[in-house]
């Protein structure tokens, strides 16, 4: 039978966990960034909690594995979150006299997120659980300076758009 117009309704595909097309205003970029930055710490602080769990239980098999998978996640996602940042995001704002050192002392936070990671590499037993702990707590201190300072202060920034810096950035915004 002839098909009618209803069929083509529905061709429409809306992508809801990709927010790579862009915000309509900065605080729904900053929504995501935030959103974002929940779940990367959610899944850091599990799986460096797993990886202390492994080491105190004495079970070395476990605990290679786990530091594998957190070493994995932040070669996957926490290292091109950082880098893609530090563009886009960074570079604007450390332009502004009111944020440069602000912006600096973040990019040093992510040297020192890299330099632990790089660490991590080499380590086992004890030593890698603190060091996994270490890489959660770091990056928690990090993004709360993120959420509650420099992101603020871009969206309330007339010559800056926090939208427009996340744009097509699925590492920062998920
Ligand atoms: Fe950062
Ligand atoms: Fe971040």
């Amino acid at each position: 039978m002839a098909h009618t117009d209803d069929d083509h309704a529905h061709h429409s595909h809306s992508h809801a966990h990709s927010h790579t097309g862009g915000f309509s205003d900065d605080d729904a970029a900053l929504a995501a960034v935030e959103g974002h930055h929940a779940h990367m710490l959610e899944r850091v602080s599990a799986l460096s909690d797993a990886l202390l769990a492994a080491v105190a239980a004495g079970d070395a098999g476990t605990a290679y594995d786990e530091k594998a998978n957190l070493v994995g996640w932040c070669e996957d996602e926490l290292i091109p979150h950082a880098v893609a940042e530090e563009g886009p995001l960074y570079g604007p704002a450390r332009e502004t006299a009111e944020a440069r050192l602000l912006v600096e002392g973040m990019l040093q936070d992510h040297q020192t997120i890299i330099g632990l990671v790089e660490e991590l590499r080499g380590a086992d037993g004890p030593r890698a659980a603190a060091l996994g702990l270490a890489i959660a707590r770091a990056f928690a201190l990090h993004l709360r300076k993120e959420n509650q300072l420099l992101f603020p202060y871009i969206v309330a920034s007339p010559d800056l758009s926090l939208a427009k810096a996340v744009e097509g950035l699925e590492e920062v915004v998920g």
